[in-house]
């Protein structure tokens, strides 16, 4: 493939490579930007990467409709370069005829020059047939919801009040949340540095060093961010510190720890304790590392499998252990809509091993009386409360620490919020007590 690309060539590559390959956007998008003919590109790649996959499963049910016969397994760049044709013209502001051009250009960096009449071809039958394919997806819930089905019945399930808010909470654009270092500043000043430099911005209700900005920004435009006034996080994500009653001198571990989000927000909270920050991913763990240093925070980090213990620790018991637990993601599809096409139904199951093995491992490391909190940013109850209330169920020198906020929904066993909710991504913490 030509190393120039156009926008709309490099988004396809990013996307195929998760269609093909299983990576996420996030391991992609950098490679396809690191392509780009014109680095001013950048953001609209990111913008044709995020909206195609947050509309995939409406816009492939088009494509299928305008297709006389399916794309070979090896042309999947062409099925993203075509929902990314769609994307354009159905969602974005840039000129049809540009759109289209700009599309068609596109299969000559991607080597598929052949396809050039196909994609010319079906992008002018879709604008000619937009309001009869509208009327087609309509009939087609997974289409017109534009989420995979299997996710849709899980859903339905777990929140029958409520799916339809959710999915469509799936289908908007986050907002850009900020985490304010109470080290170096507090909230009321950093929101009168963002309203100096005029991005306008509001405090998050629950997360009491959060701010949501109006508009998401470069992070190189927030007042301080080099210094380590700020940090970008989502509020939910927030609202860890205050359910683990921190105390100067505590031994804590974060047992999932990448990339440190909470490692760094718990040490802003109460600096003099001891962290340790561990993860089994070591690419992950720089990323600790990094955001360690702009912040100016220590924690003693360790590559390694949290849930054998018998690799990595020491013997001496934690206070507090923070299980920010690898789940379904299923709570921040808004921030990574990829995991419409990644994730699948059989996925959940073993995340729900994976979470138990590490809830069981990581309790013979708390001290008695040591507070254990058990997060993920899924919103399946598998991997919430019913996992926590089987955990209860196991361990009998575990009890649950009620938490008394007014933020998401009272569970049998912890608290669940909802994506959108408050702006906050969907979330689920309990907090667990050791006899
Ligand atoms: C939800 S992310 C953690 C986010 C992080 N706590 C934050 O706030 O920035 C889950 C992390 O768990 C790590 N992980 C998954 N299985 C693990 C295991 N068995 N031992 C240690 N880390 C694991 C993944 O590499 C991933 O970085």
């Amino acid at each position: 493939m030509a190393k120039a690309l156009n926008a709309q060539a490099a988004a396809a590559y990013a996307v195929a490579q998760i269609i093909k390959n299983g990576r996420s956007l996030s391991q992609t998008l950098p490679e396809a930007i690191g392509r780009l003919q014109h680095p001013k590109d950048q953001a609209l790649t990111q913008e044709l990467c995020y909206g195609s996959l947050r509309w995939w499963p409406r816009l492939t049910l088009i494509i299928s409709q305008l297709l006389q016969k399916p794309l070979k397994p090896k042309d999947q760049d062409i099925h993203a370069l075509l929902i990314i044709g769609l994307y354009q013209l159905e969602y974005m502001r840039i000129p049809a005829h540009a759109a289209v051009s700009e599309t068609v250009t596109a299969t000559n960096a991607l080597g598929k020059q052949w396809a050039k009449g196909l994609v010319n071809g079906i992008l002018r039958t879709f604008q000619r047939e937009q309001e009869s394919l509208a009327a087609e997806v309509a009939k087609d819930e997974e289409a017109s919801c534009a989420h995979p089905r299997w996710l849709l019945e899980r859903l339905k399930t777990a929140w029958p009040e409520q799916w339809r808010t959710i999915m469509e909470a799936n289908n908007n654009r986050p907002p850009m949340s900020l985490r304010v270092n109470q080290c170096a500043t507090n909230r009321d000043s950093y929101l009168q540095s963002l309203a100096n430099t005029e991005l306008a911005a509001h405090p998050a209700p629950y997360a009491t060093e959060g701010i949501t900005l109006e508009q998401a920004v470069a992070v190189e435009r927030l007042p301080g961010f080099e210094q380590g006034m700020v940090s970008v996080q989502d509020t939910a994500a927030q609202l860890a510190p205050g359910l683990m009653a921190l105390q100067p001198g505590h031994r804590i571990l974060d047992a999932c720890a990448a990339p440190g989000g909470k490692t760094c927000h718990l040490l802003e909270s109460c600096p003099d304790i001891d962290l340790y920050a561990l993860d089994q991913d070591p690419e992950r763990l720089t990323r600790v590392e990094e955001n360690l240093a702009r912040l100016s925070l220590n924690a003693t980090l360790i590559t390694a499998d949290a849930g054998e213990p018998g690799q990595w620790w020491d013997g001496k018991p934690f206070d507090r252990i923070l299980l920010d637990a690898p789940c379904s993601a299923t709570g921040v599809i808004r921030r990574h809509p990829d995991i419409k096409l990644l994730r699948q139904t059989d996925d959940i199951d073993k995340l729900v091993q994976q979470q138990q093995k590490l809830l069981h491992a990581l309790w013979l490391l708390l001290r008695p009386g040591g507070i254990l909190v058990y997060a993920t940013c899924s919103i399946l109850p598998q991997e919430n409360t019913q996992q926590v209330m089987n955990f209860l169920e196991q361990q009998q020198d575990a009890s649950e620490i009620q938490i008394d906020e007014d933020w998401g929904h009272y569970q049998t066993a912890g608290r669940q919020i909802l994506p959108g909710e408050d702006e906050m991504d969907g979330f689920y913490y309990a907090c667990l007590v050791k006899a």
